[in-house]
């Protein structure tokens, strides 16, 4: 596995530094607010455990499935709902926690569903965000880390599936794509 990555983007210690500051924010803006964590399946699982464990506070979690990508590399622009919250989140604080934000699609649809249930307020935290693919009109209000152009793999994130359980965020080797 770790001969396809050409490099490391992101290393695990400065994943852990960031997530442990964005922690702390989160703890401090939602400290009475008892959020409901909503985590997008399956990209942000890593994430999504590490955050909550930096997030000392009152919360509970949901998650919801979304798949845009088939097999490739870029989004077929036709989000598809693989697997709904279950829980009422009318009145309630949401945070929506995703691995990336790419062309915005996965998180627009995301989000309009989670308006829907009428939330007392909803904000999105993403871990990466790589601003020059955007398609739609969608900021995430918690950045882990600006991206350039590129595709990565690792700490959640996929190539056909594989790559999730690496630590760190890296970029694959070319010649994995043309395989
Ligand atoms: P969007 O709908 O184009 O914003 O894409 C969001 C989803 O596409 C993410 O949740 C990821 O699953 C996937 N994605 C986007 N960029 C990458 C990448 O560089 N590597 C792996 N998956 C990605
Ligand atoms: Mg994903």
């Amino acid at each position: 596995m770790l001969q396809d990555i050409e490099r490391v983007l992101i290393s695990e210690k400065q994943l852990q530094e960031r997530i442990s500051e964005l922690g702390k924010q989160l703890a401090a803006d939602y400290a009475d607010k008892e959020p409901i964590f909503v985590g997008v399946l399956k990209g942000v699982v890593n994430f999504f455990t590490d955050m909550v464990r930096a997030t000392q506070i009152r919360c509970q979690y949901d998650f919801m499935a979304v798949s845009s990508y088939g097999s490739g590399t870029s989004t077929s622009g036709n989000v598809r709902l693989l697997k709904d919250i279950s829980t009422d989140i009318q009145g309630r604080h949401v945070v929506i926690l995703e691995d990336i934000l790419d062309s915005g699609l996965t998180l627009s649809f995301v989000k309009e569903r989670l308006l829907s249930m009428e939330p007392a307020s909803l904000k999105i935290c993403t871990l990466l965000d790589k601003p020059e693919r955007r398609r739609v009109d969608v900021y995430a209000d918690y950045i882990g880390f600006t991206i350039p152009n590129e595709f990565v793999v690792g700490y959640g994130l996929d190539y056909k599936e594989f790559y999730r359980n690496l630590p760190f965020v890296g970029v694959l080797k070319p010649e994995v794509y043309s395989k």
